[in-house]
């Protein structure tokens, strides 16, 4: 089977009840989408599938053959960090960090999301043209990503900061 994973082309025989996360994780060695609950509570695999987030622990790699999927690793590198992992590093948004990655892919989904008039449940207008990203909308998009050292307050920040949006 083969995918294409941060821009290149990979290829690999799996069980076919391998999940997406054991194949970047266990095949691929890419170890930056991290496996919290391998249920889909957490958010620490989150991964970019063709740009929308997903979980990566409730996919298996067979369904997402020849898709392009995007880790954290292939976000930024050192020297040329994406925008929000560079605002992660500012606003001090992690602790332990093992959320971060997970956090860092779901954001980065979020955003293009929102930027496509995508309504949240705490989307006041529906019918709104723009989505004007509130803290509680960010707060609600996010919700899907749990950071067990509670750091959301930076969380918000470094997301806040990226989007443009004001407290
Ligand atoms: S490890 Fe996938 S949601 Fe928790
Ligand atoms: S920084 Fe530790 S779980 Fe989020």
């Amino acid at each position: 089977m083969r995918w294409i994973v941060n821009r290149r082309e990979v290829e690999r025989e799996v069980d076919m009840r391998t999940s997406l996360l054991d194949l970047l994780r266990e095949h691929l060695h890419l170890f930056g989408a991290k496996k919290g609950c391998n249920q889909g509570a957490c958010g620490a695999c989150t991964i970019l599938v063709d740009g929308e987030r997903i979980n990566s622990c409730l996919a298996l790699a067979v369904q997402y053959e020849g898709r392009e999927i995007t880790t954290i690793e292939g976000l930024g590198e050192p020297g040329a960090l994406h925008p929000l992992q560079q605002a992660f590093v500012e606003h001090d948004g992690f602790q332990c960090g093992y959320c971060t990655p997970g956090q860092i892919c779901s954001a980065t989904g979020m955003l293009d999301e929102a930027a496509k008039g995508w309504p949240s449940s705490a989307t006041g207008d529906l019918n709104a043209a723009e989505v004007s990203l509130t803290d509680a909308e960010i707060r609600e998009r996010m919700s899907g990503n749990i950071c067990r050292c509670s750091a959301y307050p930076q969380i918000l920040e470094a997301i806040r900061d990226v989007a443009g949006a004001v407290a």
